[in-house]
């Protein structure tokens, strides 16, 4: 039998005066109202430990939002030994019963959970309420459906018999466990991680970025209520060389699911491949990462939808998507109308903290990351070939803001239009319209990452070239819309070439990897 079709969960609008602002805006006050403690959670234990953090809000540096207990490798241990021990029991649970809990989760966090982790979300990562909406509640429930029923259809895969003969296909989860290894900028990502593989009768080892440690903890408190037994995902804080030492050298070590940086990536893919004789199997590596997403507009564009999709893509959730548009280029004959809706939008935008429902824009995730974004714009500012058009101012002395800033580079390939800035900053490059066909080789070659790109045109012969030509430069690619935003169920998200192994999140492409199929022939 079949679990129903998932229907995407509706997006809450959060309006003023209704019943969900208020019940959202009562979370957040109940959140602000103290400074929690935070375990680890690893077997049937809340582990805590003589190291304490503290986890500040982004948007306001005085702000302790909780203490977490920083372990070391002998809780990295711990947890890999939880996750062992319950790997039998779980390996065997009927489907039904797996596919049960994370339904069950997906209910909480639709329901009495929702206002909880958005909140969480909002104050820890520093995501307006629509931002925290569309990551931590909506995206993370449709990974929660969907993949079960991409389970529910990979199981029913099986295949021929013949007279006498009746073959059949077992999907039995990896042998040893997994490492899911998590990014702080979508609470959906970090929660999808853990919960792809072990849906599929893995069991995991969790760590999260630290920035995203508050609705980590909401989703084990989830996972927890719907039922998912002791040792199934253990989450640890634990620094990530300090863990990587250990589960990359641990002969029990079944796969990798990573989201973060490239760089971060490969060096566990070195690590892994240096380890690859002390392992019962070939582990499965996969990972999204890095992105310098971007914008090909033709003259036949409509300056006004480029003009949206520019001040969308490049600066939600303060450019701190994977998927953001970072760098745009532009036909010389439609910048001026394109540059002037640009800036009527962003007069329209505030920024500021989280508690006030007006910012479009927050703050940026840590002081790291303040200064590296930064570093960017002062050294954009003395760069003779740029020009600042919009933003370029910064303060960190209550919270780490960054204004939304829009630089014109007459240098195709200038250091802010090649690499990952991770933070509000759109690089703008202008083309004579008659280079159009050089310029398409210039949007394929000018970045090593493959993960989202849009197109804006009218005529469909020249879409259609595009789409040919760039046909590499992006797993996830958008014909007059913006880079960002991909729905689960939808469009299947991820990239290639440095951007990842695009096992496409929330599909049955990604639930796949996390099985070792066995074929068996019985003879009648
Ligand atoms: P990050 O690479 O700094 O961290 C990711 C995780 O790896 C964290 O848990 C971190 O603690 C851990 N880590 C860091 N260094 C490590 C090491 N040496 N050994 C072991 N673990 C280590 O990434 P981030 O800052 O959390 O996230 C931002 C990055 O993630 C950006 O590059 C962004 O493009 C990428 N990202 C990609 C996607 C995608 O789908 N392609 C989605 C979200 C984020
Ligand atoms: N779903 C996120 C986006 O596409 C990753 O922006």
């Amino acid at each position: 039998f079949q679990v129903p079709f998932p229907q995407n969960e509706p997006v809450k609008e959060y309006r003023p005066g209704s019943d969900e602002r208020a019940k959202l805006k009562a979370a957040l006050a109940e959140a602000s109202s103290k400074t929690i403690d935070i375990p680890m959670y690893i077997g049937a234990e809340e582990v805590r430990t003589d190291v304490q953090k503290a986890l500040v809000a982004p948007h306001n540096r005085h702000q302790t939002l909780a203490h977490y207990h920083e372990g070391d490798d002998s809780h990295v241990e711990q947890a890999i030994t939880a996750a062992l021990n319950a790997k039998e029991e779980w390996a065997n649970l009927a489907w039904e019963h797996r596919a049960s809990i994370f339904l069950k989760a997906a209910e909480l966090l639709a329901g009495p959970y929702r206002y909880k982790i958005n909140a969480a979300t909002m104050l820890g990562q520093s995501k307006n309420a629509y931002q925290a909406e569309i990551d931590s509640a909506c995206e993370l429930i449709d990974f929660l459906r969907f993949n079960v029923h991409y389970m529910t259809e990979i199981y029913s895969q099986q295949p021929r018999s013949s007279a006498g003969v009746w073959n059949r296909q077992e999907y039995r989860p990896l042998e040893g466990f997994v490492f899911a290894l998590t990014p702080f900028n979508f609470t959906a990502i970090a929660g999808n991680l853990p919960t792809a593989p072990a849906m599929m009768g893995n069991t995991v080892v969790w760590k999260p970025a630290i920035q995203q440690i508050y609705s980590a903890k909401v989703i084990m408190d989830v996972l927890k209520e719907a039922g998912l037994p002791d040792g199934v995902i253990n989450l640890i804080y634990v620094d990530g060389p300090v863990a990587g030492e250990v589960i990359f050298k641990h002969p029990d070590f079944a796969g990798i699911h990573f989201t973060g940086s490239t760089g971060v990536f490969q060096q566990i893919w070195k690590t892994i491949g240096e380890n690859v004789n002390l392992y019962k199997s070939y582990p499965r590596i996969v990972g999204e990462t890095g992105g310098k997403d971007f914008v090909l507009v033709h003259e036949s564009a409509d300056p006004k939808a480029v003009a949206t999709a520019l001040v969308r893509g490049a600066f939600e959730y303060q450019g701190q998507k994977c998927s953001a548009a970072s760098r745009a280029y532009i036909p010389s004959s439609l910048w001026d109308q394109v540059r002037d809706y640009v800036l009527a939008d962003l007069q329209t935008i505030k920024m500021g903290s989280v508690e006030n429902f007006g910012n479009f824009v927050n703050a940026v995730i840590d002081e790291r990351a303040f200064d590296k974004i930064t570093e960017y714009i002062t050294n954009a500012k003395n760069d003779p070939a740029v020009e600042v058009v919009a933003g370029g101012n910064f303060d960190k002395k209550d919270g780490f803001y960054v204004e939304p800033t829009v630089l014109l580079s007459s240098d195709p390939v200038s250091v802010t239009m090649c690499e990952e800035i991770f933070g509000p900053v759109l690089t703008v490059y202008l083309y004579h319209p008659e280079n159009f066909e050089q310029t398409i080789t210039l949007v394929d070659q000018t970045s090593p990452y493959a993960l989202t790109g849009a197109v804006f045109a009218k005529d469909r012969y020249v879409i259609e070239l595009i789409a040919k030509k760039l046909s590499d430069a992006a797993g996830n690619f958008y014909i007059n819309d913006k880079p960002t935003g991909a729905v689960v169920g939808q469009q299947p998200f991820g990239g290639s070439r440095a951007s990842g192994t695009n096992d496409k999140a929330g599909s049955s492409l990604n639930l796949l990897r996390w099985v070792s199929a066995r074929a068996i022939k019985e003879t009648l």
